[in-house]
């Protein structure tokens, strides 16, 4: 959480950095900062609010008469300390020589103000940050030296963190420090620049250098150096990121989310036409694994948070559907590592992140590689931690995804997933000739399919401006439609607001169905299978209870109506695919009762896109 920028060079810094942080606000928008080295001095300018009242607050306040050519800006995502400016990044040193800001948690700030304070430094912020800023002051006084006052700073300070820091008397440096937090560096035509998202390097240069753990960075106009917390001079390579930052831009759309919600059947193409031919699977490039360690695998795990562990259930419930020698679970990366997860070689852990960057999933690959459990990540940004830090880590090719409420990037990893099952079983000897190919085939058919969808979404539209004054949505399914109605219910939560609760349908009458009243919708996931009589009575107890019925169907079911008030239709699909399918409904639906509701669709309140906190 929280939106990093820096830059020193030859341009206007406060414009770079401006632009850098727009690009970064989603990952946290409660309030806003930057500091821009004006000749002598470093004038800070603070707001709650947005990054669009900051640059309106840049461009009134008097920063002298040459532009500043560096600085350092946030965007922030508060965790300790109230949404206030004086609470809000960069923070300055009380001996006025350092200006800081930081992304993450520092978990000894209390010990360390307490100490500070007793040496009579006055805080004026009730963040953690300060802590480090105030003691990184006293480093520098004591000893006169950058470097040895960083490693200092990092040997003492705990937690997560991505520092970057303004030293007064150093006027052609910037320096940052990370551990835990991501951040990112680059340099490019006379200028460095480092951010928390790759995204907002862009439009300058696509060769980064990802920090890694435990690293420094000393970045000039001339270069950047790297440097170990041991002080040590460290040779980096850079990454060379293919991403276009036009597809970072919003377009002719209102809103990222629908932009990339539009943009699932080219994500999905790319993702099935890398790793996949006509007939069979094909990710032998991609996926380095011993080519006999899945015969010797008896535990498969899917780890992820949020959305990605939705994603984590399909590939689960896929799994389990093709092999029933395999013990197969879907764990969320919070609970992992309170779970006895088995040790060594017969398990096999599969991590997933969108971002790479969520704290708990990284926590839990780390305990899986500690205990020697094989491991496989899916990210979607090459680079990031969890890319780095899992030899075997694969791409969902999704491209930079900005709304808050992951859409295309879910598709992706499902996609991704599913190939990755087949491969892993027919890698096992248990994938039938037969399922691989009807498997492939239905996987190939997918992207047509949700255009089709897409075409239809006035119909969706028009059914989310009737239900919008819902008092909340009950979303039921059945097997592998139980991760889509979580799906859907959490994207009316996270941009609607809405109470949205998801069941899997036979457990409604064990409690939920007290709910149910002419207010309460029920949105109810029926494709055509063999489950759907089973739906069908599931929806007549809740049509009883005078709940109004939305159906998500198949396409021709036309006999389905008179089960419900409106239905939703889409393509047939092979049924372990159809969550790649029923999913677009469900986000469109969200998407346009947040719309009628007047919501910050694209920045919900209270979230951000990245969770690099635990
Ligand atoms: C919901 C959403 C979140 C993320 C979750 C994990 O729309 O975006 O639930 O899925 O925070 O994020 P990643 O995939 O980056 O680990």
């Amino acid at each position: 959480m929280c939106g990093i920028m820096g830059y020193i060079g030859k341009n206007d810094a406060k414009q770079v950095i401006l632009n850098g942080l727009a690009k970064q606000e989603y990952r946290g928008y409660d309030s806003a900062g930057l500091a821009l080295r004006c000749g002598e001095s470093i004038k800070s300018v603070k707001i709650v609010g947005r990054v669009s009242e900051l640059k309106k607050l840049v461009e009134e306040s008097d920063l002298g008469e040459t532009a500043p050519v560096s600085g350092i800006g946030h965007t922030r995502w508060a965790t300790h300390g109230g949404v206030t400016v004086t609470n809000a990044h960069p923070h300055e040193s009380v001996d006025g020589n350092i200006v800081l800001l930081h992304n993450g948690i520092i978990e000894n700030a209390r010990e360390i103000r307490d100490k500070l304070e007793a040496e009579g430094i006055v805080f004026i912020s009730d963040t953690d940050t300060e802590s480090a800023c105030q003691l990184l002051a006293r480093l520098y006084r004591d000893c006169g030296d950058v470097l040895s006052a960083m490693t200092k700073l990092c040997a003492s300070i705990t937690g997560a963190f991505a520092l970057v820091i303004l030293f007064r008397d150093r006027p052609g440096e910037i320096w940052c420090a990370r551990r835990g937090s991501p951040l990112v560096v680059a340099h490019s035509d006379g200028a460095s620049l480092c951010a928390s998202d790759p995204t907002a390097l862009l439009d300058y240069t696509h060769d980064l250098f990802f920090m890694e753990e435990g690293e420094i960075a000393r970045l000039t106009e001339d270069g950047c150096g790297f440097f170990g917390f041991d002080g040590e001079p460290r040779e980096k390579q850079s990454i060379f990121l293919q991403w276009d930052s036009v597809m970072a831009d919003k377009g002719h759309y209102e809103h990222f989310m629908r932009k990339e919600i539009d943009e699932q059947p080219d994500v999905l193409r790319f993702t099935i036409e890398a790793h996949t031919d006509i007939t069979s699977v094909d990710m032998e490039k991609t996926l380095k694994l011993p080519p006999d360690l899945m015969r010797g695998i008896s535990r498969v795990q899917f780890v992820a948070c949020g959305t990605s562990y939705y994603a984590a259930a399909v590939a689960c419930n896929l799994m389990e559907s093709l092999d029933d020698t395999l013990n197969v679970r879907a764990d969320v990366s919070s609970e992992y590592r309170y779970r006895n997860i088995g040790r060594g070689d017969d398990t096999l852990a599969i991590f997933i992140s969108q971002s790479g960057e969520t704290a708990d999933t990284l926590s839990a690959a780390r305990i899986a590689k500690s205990k020697g459990v094989h491991c496989i990540a899916i990210t979607n940004v090459r680079g990031s931690t969890l890319d780095r830090e899992v030899d075997n880590s694969l791409l969902s090719l999704a491209g930079p995804e900005i709304g808050v409420a992951a859409t295309k990037t879910f598709t992706a990893q499902v996609a991704l997933l599913s190939i990755l099952v087949l491969q892993l079983l027919k890698l096992r000897g248990a994938l039938s000739a037969t399922d691989e190919a009807r498997l492939i085939g239905g996987l190939r058919s997918i992207p047509a399919k949700q255009q089709a969808v897409l075409s239809r979404e006035n119909d969706i539209k028009a059914l989310a401006e009737k239900y919008s004054d819902s008092k909340g949505f009950f979303f039921i399914g059945r097997r592998e439609s139980v991760p889509l109605t979580l799906e859907g219910a959490l994207k009316l939560k996270e941009i609607a607001y809405l109470p949205s609760e998801a069941y899997a349908a036979g457990e409604m009458k064990h409690g939920p169905i007290a709910m149910l009243d002419e207010k309460l919708t029920v949105v109810a996931i029926v494709p055509q299978n063999d489950l759907r009589e089973k739906m069908l009575s599931n929806v007549a107890e809740c049509r009883a209870r005078n709940a109004p019925i939305i159906l998500l169907a198949t396409d021709g079911d036309e006999g389905i109506k008179s089960f419900a008030n409106d239905v939703i239709f889409a393509p047939a699909t092979e049924k372990e695919l159809f969550p790649l399918l029923g999913v677009v409904p469900l986000q469109l639906f969200a998407y346009h009762v947040a719309k009628t509701l007047g919501r910050d669709i694209d920045m919900p309140r209270n979230l951000a896109k990245s969770v690099t906190v635990e």
